[in-house]
């Protein structure tokens, strides 16, 4: 397949969607939340945790769906993180399976509208993501090596070239690490490594750091914070890709751990915290990216099973926030009924009369002990 000045090449309009499938996927109606809210009668005058943060330096922030905005809580799901937090990171918005669901059609309305939200209450956006050899539609999987590459190229220039200046920190790689493929260096089976091997994340870097030198550019993994042979694997593995590329000048702005901690692993934060000191060493900054406590082995009652999340948090939260290097902290959501893990909770069992208590906020938008014991991690922070 050539790719040669658009108008030649149906090949290319029919994978990546021409201006006009561009242009009808924008139009769309605005949803955003006036500050107003944040002032909504009745808000406690308590501080909220983004600004509590934003004291000592941390962005902090929560992933974002817009589409629970059309839900029956929508205007309370808004100002819930006009009141916390100071950043959003697309939690589904900006992935291929929901911009290229089919070849050639690239739907933009639903990272328009985060975009917008964002821009409209003064909130840092994360995108997430880019480049991920997982979560791809199948229609990906069945493009040869050639048409990856352009598509790596075409995909990075379309979003960055329409959002340039809007996005504050780009997660440009996704999750590059998998031993379970048993692949050299550990890193992720997938369409982008097969098609060019690990240059596949410079590749990435270099693309996006040309098309907007204003943004962070993030590298972002999973599953580093566990202490056992899982977590030292990925934490080995995940350090060794990193120097790698250091050494080859990659421009990478600050690497992404998602921490997404769950109650039926250990930690030793000390040994973390290790890991944390080997990243900064190389210069990187550090995000917390996608934090969340899987509280499925805690107890079932939910005072105990809040208190035990809320231990969590704080010990986590402890380490980290005295690490001069960690200058954002994200939750994966905010409130438990909207987390990804209520989600595949009710996908999974259905009839399950016991959901995940993962987040700060219960189903009503209420702070829970969880909430309260970020707030104190915070508050009790080294200054900075
Ligand atoms: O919205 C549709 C719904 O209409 C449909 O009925 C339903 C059918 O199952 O699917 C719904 O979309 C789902 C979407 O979440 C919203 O719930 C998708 O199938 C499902 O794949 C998607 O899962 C997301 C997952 O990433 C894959 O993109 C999760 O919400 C999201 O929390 C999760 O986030 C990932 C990070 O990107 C990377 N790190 C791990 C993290 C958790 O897995």
């Amino acid at each position: 397949m050539g790719w040669g000045p658009a108008g030649q090449i149906s090949r290319r309009a029919a994978l990546l969607g021409g201006a006009a499938s561009l242009a009808a996927a924008t139009a769309t109606g605005r949803h955003a939340v006036s500050a107003s809210l944040r002032s909504e009668p009745g808000a406690a005058a308590r501080l909220g945790l983004g600004d509590i943060a934003a004291r000592n330096g941390i962005v902090l922030g929560a992933s974002f769906a817009v589409h629970e905005l059309d839900t029956p809580y929508g205007a309370h799901y808004a100002a819930a993180y006009l009141a916390d937090v100071r950043s959003v990171t697309s939690e589904l918005s900006f992935k291929m399976s929901v911009l290229r669901p089919t070849a050639g059609v690239i739907n933009l309305d639903p990272a328009d509208r985060l975009v917008d939200f964002a821009a409209r209450n003064r909130l840092k956006l994360r995108a997430h993501t880019l480049v991920w050899n997982d979560d791809l539609p199948d229609w990906i999987h069945r493009l040869g090596p050639g048409e990856v590459e352009l598509l790596l190229e075409a995909h990075t220039t379309t979003l960055m070239e329409r959002y340039r200046g809007k996005v504050w920190a780009w997660d440009v790689v996704n999750e590059p690490i998998a031993p379970w493929d048993h692949l050299p260096g550990n890193l992720r089976k997938g369409p982008f490594l097969t098609a060019l091997g690990e240059g596949y994340i410079a590749r990435a870097f270099h693309l996006a750091r040309s098309l907007d030198p204003t943004a962070l550019l993030v590298i972002n993994e999973a599953q580093t914070e566990t202490d056992d042979e899982n977590g030292r694997v990925f934490r080995t593995s995940f350090l060794a890709l990193l120097k790698r590329l250091r050494a080859k000048g990659v421009p990478i702005d600050a690497v992404g751990l998602q921490a997404h901690l769950r109650s039926d692993r250990r930690y030793d934060f000390a040994v973390f915290k290790g890991f944390l000191d080997e990243i900064a060493a190389l210069g990187y900054a550090i995000h917390i990216t996608e934090l969340d406590v899987n509280d499925s082995a805690f107890p079932a009652d939910e005072k105990r099973r809040d208190a035990a999340v809320a231990d969590l948090y704080r010990r986590f939260l402890t380490v980290v926030l005295a690490h001069r290097a960690v200058t954002a902290v994200t939750f994966w959501q905010l409130a438990d009924h909207t987390s990804w893990l209520t989600y595949m909770a009710r996908n999974e069992s259905p009839n399950s009369r016991r959901r995940p208590r993962p987040l700060l906020l219960d189903d009503a938008f209420k702070r829970k002990p969880a909430w309260f014991a970020v707030e104190s991690a915070l508050k009790e922070m080294p200054p900075r």
